[in-house]
């Protein structure tokens, strides 16, 4: 009876130690997850030194934390937006559809020619990033969360959209615009840029959008495509319009080349 009441205890032992053990490697899970975003947060903020990253991670938590990931409203975010704004330099503004990955592979390598939103702090805090909150819970969670188009009002669309419209509003100068003719709309009217940097440009702020049009082999459109002609109507006709093919290797040549003058890329 002894020895089988001992066995019982040892079997019950393992069986607390094996949960104790689930538990803990769960929480521990949860914490570290919780943390990346933070700690990403945090490290990227870090490069800009002159800002307060704190207060600004606590405008970030503020916009979505404790909400219904489907209900956070564009304007959420102004509080942040307005806690770090954009310090524009009118000769490098440059704006972006369909080309993420060749404007910046670009805008890394001549910091001194141009920059994108995603260049600007936080831009390049939240770049990449998925996030949202949750109702009834304090944290910010990286999993679970509505994709992009699950529903129009999720955080990470939200600060986006409010972000964009911020930056386009900053904008002055000469601006660039690359597009893709990799697509048969270049000039998507779902993209951010369509529907709401383009309208947001303003003469005589802005002087000139003169759009790029990143040309890849078997290209499907350059700029005579019909969409941009609807993106001329959408601009403020007292700035100055250009379009302009340019193959891709070009754009990249740019990039590889610090020689080449900004002026002379394209
Ligand atoms: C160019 O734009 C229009 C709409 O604006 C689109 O319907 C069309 O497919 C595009 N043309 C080409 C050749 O891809
Ligand atoms: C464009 O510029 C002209 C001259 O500066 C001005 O009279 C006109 O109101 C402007 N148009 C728009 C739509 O802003």
């Amino acid at each position: 009876m002894v020895w089988y009441k001992r066995k019982e205890n040892i079997a019950g032992g393992i069986i607390a130690a094996v949960a104790v053990t689930l538990i803990l490697g769960l929480s521990l899970g949860l914490t570290r997850r919780q943390k990346t975003i933070k700690s990403t947060f945090f490290s990227r903020c870090e490069k800009f030194k002159e800002h307060d990253c704190q207060k600004l991670w606590d405008l970030f938590e503020k916009a979505h934390v404790n909400k219904d990931p489907c209900n956070v409203p564009v304007e959420a975010y102004d509080p942040l937006i307005a806690a770090a704004p954009f310090i524009p330099d009118c000769k490098k503004m440059m704006f972006w559809s369909g080309t993420k990955d060749v404007v910046h592979d670009l805008t890394a390598k001549r910091k001194d020619c141009y920059f994108t939103l995603e260049d600007t702090l936080l831009g390049s805090i939240l770049d990449g990033l998925m996030w949202c909150g949750k109702n009834g819970k304090d944290d910010t969670f990286t999993t679970g969360c509505p994709g992009w188009s699950d529903c129009e009002n999720n955080p990470v669309r939200s600060f986006w959209k409010c972000a964009s419209a911020a930056y386009a509003d900053a904008a002055c100068g000469d601006v660039t615009a690359m597009l893709s003719g990799s697509t048969t709309t270049p000039f998507d009217p779902e993209s951010i840029f369509a529907s709401i940097e383009v309208t947001r440009l303003k003469a005589p702020r802005v002087s000139s959008l003169n759009v790029v049009m990143v040309l890849q082999m078997n290209a499907k459109s350059d700029c005579t495509n019909a969409s941009l002609k609807n993106l001329q109507n959408q601009l403020d006709p007292n700035i100055t319009y250009s379009c302009k093919d340019v193959a891709e290797h070009r754009v990249e040549q740019c990039g590889s080349q610090p020689q080449i003058m900004c002026g002379s890329c394209w």
